[in-house]
């Protein structure tokens, strides 16, 4: 479990890389409306990721790649008026910002000045090296994701470990040092063998967040939905599920409908 060892009013990308250097971990989550991001945030979350996911546990879709930008907005815009303390990250989702970079800027723009979120997350390394310039050098932090990049499934084929073999390693950790000298604030590594994830991180001096990447990252980072347990059909190895909610919301349901059929529920002090 990571210990807090310095009170951090407001996380800044300043003080995650602080973090790394004092050796805290960084804990980081996603949550994609107002009432979860609340709790989150109260919880002390370091970082709230507004995730393209939202395309799978809000939405309902296979992939990341439907969610479109006024989405995410959406989204972003619920979770930051719920925000106290955590560093909001927000996903430029699918095909708004690979194209060209001047693309990139603009997608970048709407989300920081429509959601009010301090900063963006996009996945790929070289492939992407020029809309990730254009986006920080309008002063807006980027997040870079690497090893399993969801966007790119279908280039991919399966969501198995990415980065076993020695040529995608190599370009992995190439790519991480790109990133890392473009200027971004920290990088995901999701779904990539935990000694690659060690060597990573430490060649960097920004923090690795990792999402099945393993301990030695400088962080971590789980989808709030698969922690708590409302999504039951998905079990990678690296999940810790710290609640079974899907169960537990269900079997709540069902009493309310069984109290609405027998009548017991309004009860006559639930009355006026
Ligand atoms: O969209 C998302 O939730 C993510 C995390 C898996 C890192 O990108």
């Amino acid at each position: 479990m990571s210990i807090a060892k310095k009170e951090y009013k407001r996380v800044t990308v300043k003080s995650l890389v602080e973090m790394k250097q004092n050796g805290e971990k960084i804990s980081m989550l996603t949550a994609y409306d107002y009432s979860m991001a609340l709790i989150v945030d109260t919880a002390n979350v370091d970082v709230i990721l507004v995730g393209d996911s939202a395309s799978n546990v809000m939405a309902g879709h296979e992939t990341t790649l439907p969610i479109t930008l006024d989405h995410m907005i959406y989204h972003a815009s619920s979770v930051i008026r719920a925000v106290k303390r955590a560093l909001v990250v927000v996903d430029i989702p699918f095909g708004s910002y690979q194209s060209d970079p001047k693309e990139a800027l603009r997608s970048a723009i709407r989300i920081m000045k429509e959601s009010g979120a301090h900063a963006v997350k996009v996945e790929g390394g070289i492939e992407i090296k020029e809309s990730v310039k254009r986006i920080l050098n309008a002063g807006i932090p980027v997040m870079g994701h690497l090893g399993l990049t969801p966007q790119a499934i279908y280039k991919f084929g399966s969501y198995s470990v990415r980065a076993k073999e020695k040529e995608e390693a190599e370009k992995l950790i190439e790519d991480a040092l790109l990133l890392e000298k473009l200027g971004c604030f920290a990088i995901v590594l999701e779904k990539i063998p935990a000694e690659l994830t060690k060597k990573i991180s430490e060649k960097l001096s920004i923090p690795t967040i990792s999402i099945g990447g393993g301990r030695d990252a400088d962080g971590q980072v789980l989808v709030i939905h698969d922690l708590l347990g409302m999504t039951h059909e998905f079990n990678p190895r690296f999940l810790r599920r710290y609640m079974n909610l899907y169960e537990d919301m269900g079997n709540a349901i069902s009493q309310y409908v069984k109290d609405v059929k027998s009548m017991d529920f309004p009860s006559k002090e639930e009355q006026y």
